[in-house]
């Protein structure tokens, strides 16, 4: 296994994930004075230490006991962690004249045999270090940077690897103590050959590479089980990818003593509370499944102003799930499906609210709980996503598309009702459907919406008045941003065909061309 110790940088979980998509093993925990009991605990082959904000020079910064680079363990620090490491062993770090943030090109070279002359920008001027770090890193790479230090003198036996415009030192090693350092960060996509770069270090490690998401479920069942006992825990399941992976983790783990409550809001995608059900019918847990359906369209009653309606989804949702726990009885846990990004998103707090967002995970007030568990807080959707298939759901649940929280409330455009849910839910179907048999790719999300626009057609011999089914397909990887897939057009023009026929109430379908930003991916 690999130790990752946290200085308190904003990429931390992001170095783990990469290094999991080595087949190694590791685990982050916050660096303090008692990393030597760790280390003797885990065992790790490596060690890297995380970047972080503070300054290493600053009185009240966390540094690194130098006796950790003794250990005769390979070790990595990355950007504040270099430094950590620079300074330990008497290098010197400096606030640098120009903090760089975002991207730039780092040249790798040897100092030993040029003298590092960043106005001579030309490749074939410098001499390439022979860093194992460095195996098959091509000489000129962009690389992510976001440091207001820098290291202005490498510590004694060591030397520099490679350098930026503004980063002399930028890479610096020790290959017979194997200690590597970088000021950039490997771990982000922006680093065109961090990947590599880190599965280098992963070889200097000598790591066996055959580390598998079971070792992951099995481990967290196992700690599932010890920290929960015999006690009794709650899950709102919303039938989504998390929620779902985190009641099964759950359910191996505790059993019975596990009650899952899934509230349908009547807002769920055609035949979608029945496919949760049957799936959970087949797991050895308590399994609640409540029909509020009539209850959500009750206060929606009237209500077309897009966040009044994600905010009445959302509290109505809280209140019957709080009410079913309650009959419940005491519970100590309430289990949670937040993933990594969740925790990323929420942590950030001042960007402006374009949508409130609601997952059916949410927390109740009043809900008599001692703790939350999230099982899943470290991992990335697609990890959850094999971890899911690990614990042997279904496919079609492990692989689902994003489904917001408030379900269809908020891809009916206007007021909500019985008969406009039902057409969005057939018409989706229609579409999904067509998809699938198109096998078209590369889809990030795609599904149908009712806009609130009737207008004129004709069909038989007569006039119709009805309404416009907007189709939407994007390309995406984080969600943030989208861009608006070019479907084939026989898929479009099937799909329309199929909906305008079988489909009452519909004579009119649209695609929606439009990219995230200025679009969103929902419509309200
Ligand atoms: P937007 O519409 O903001 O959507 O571009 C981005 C992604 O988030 C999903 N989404 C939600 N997911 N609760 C969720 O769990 C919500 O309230 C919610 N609103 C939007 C949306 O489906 C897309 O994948």
């Amino acid at each position: 296994m690999i130790l990752i110790l946290d200085f308190g940088g904003q990429y931390n979980q992001l170095i783990a994930r990469r290094i999991r998509e080595n087949n190694v093993y590791c685990e982050v925990h916050n660096y303090s004075e008692k990393v030597f009991d760790l280390i003797d605990k885990l065992k790790p082959r490596g060690i890297i230490l995380t970047g972080g904000p503070q300054s290493v020079y600053a009185e009240d910064s966390i540094k690194c006991n130098e006796k950790i680079f003794d250990l005769n363990i390979p070790i990595l620090g990355i950007c504040y962690g270099a430094q950590a490491m620079t300074y330990a062993l008497g290098g010197n770090v400096e606030k640098a004249e120009i903090s760089e943030y975002g991207k730039t090109e780092l040249k790798i070279v040897d100092d030993s045999k040029v003298v590092i002359d960043v106005e001579k920008n030309s490749v074939d001027y410098f001499v390439t270090a022979e860093s194992k770090l460095f195996v098959s890193v091509e000489k000129k790479s962009i690389v992510w940077m976001s440091h207001t230090d820098r290291i202005t003198n490498p510590p004694e036996n060591f030397k520099v690897t490679a350098f930026t415009e503004n980063c002399p030192i930028a890479a610096l090693e020790n290959a017979d103590r194997k200690l590597y350092a970088v000021q950039f960060h490997p771990e982000v996509v922006h680093t065109v050959e961090g990947k590599k770069i880190l599965s280098n270090f992963v070889d200097i490690c000598k790591c066996k590479r055959d580390w598998q998401m079971s070792s992951f479920v099995e481990n967290t069942i196992k700690q599932l089980k010890e920290k929960i006992g015999d006690k009794k825990a709650l899950c709102a399941l919303s039938g989504g990818v998390d929620s779902s992976v985190a009641a099964v983790l759950m359910s191996k783990a505790i059993g019975k003593n596990l009650t899952c409550v899934f509230v349908d809001h009547g807002l769920l995608r055609k035949n979608e509370a029945d496919e949760v059900e049957s799936v959970f019918n087949n797991y050895d847990l308590n399994f609640i499944r409540v029909d509020a359906g009539e209850r959500f369209l009750t206060k929606l009653q009237g209500v077309t102003e897009p966040e009044r309606k994600r905010k009445i989804i959302g509290e109505e949702f809280i209140r019957v799930f709080e009410s079913e726990a309650k009959k419940i009885g005491k519970v100590d846990f309430l289990v949670q499906g937040t993933i990594y990004p969740d925790v990323i998103e929420s942590g950030l707090g001042k960007s402006a609210v374009i949508k409130s967002h609601h997952n059916v995970g949410g927390l109740p007030d009043h809900v008599d709980f001692k703790e939350i568990v999230e099982p899943l807080r470290l991992l990335f959707k697609d990890e959850v996503r094999e971890a899911g298939r690990q614990l042997g759901l279904p496919e079609n649940l492990v692989s689902r598309q994003p489904f917001p929280g408030p379900g269809l409330g908020i891809r009916i455009i206007g007021e909500v009702t019985a008969e406009k849910i039902k057409i969005v839910q057939e018409a989706d179907y229609i579409y999904r459907e067509e998809i699938a048999k198109a096998k078209v790719e590369g889809l990030g999300q795609y599904f149908a919406a009712l806009t609130n626009m009737r207008s004129v057609g004709v069909m038989g011999d007569g006039r119709t008045y009805d309404y416009a089914i907007a189709l939407r397909a994007v390309m995406t990887s984080d969600f943030m941003t989208a861009e608006a897939a070019p479907l084939p057009f026989e898929v479009l023009n099937k799909v329309a065909n199929r909906i305008v026929n079988e489909v009452k109430g519909v004579n009119r379908v649209l695609y929606d061309c439009t990219s995230k930003p200025p679009a969103t991916i929902e419509f309200e």
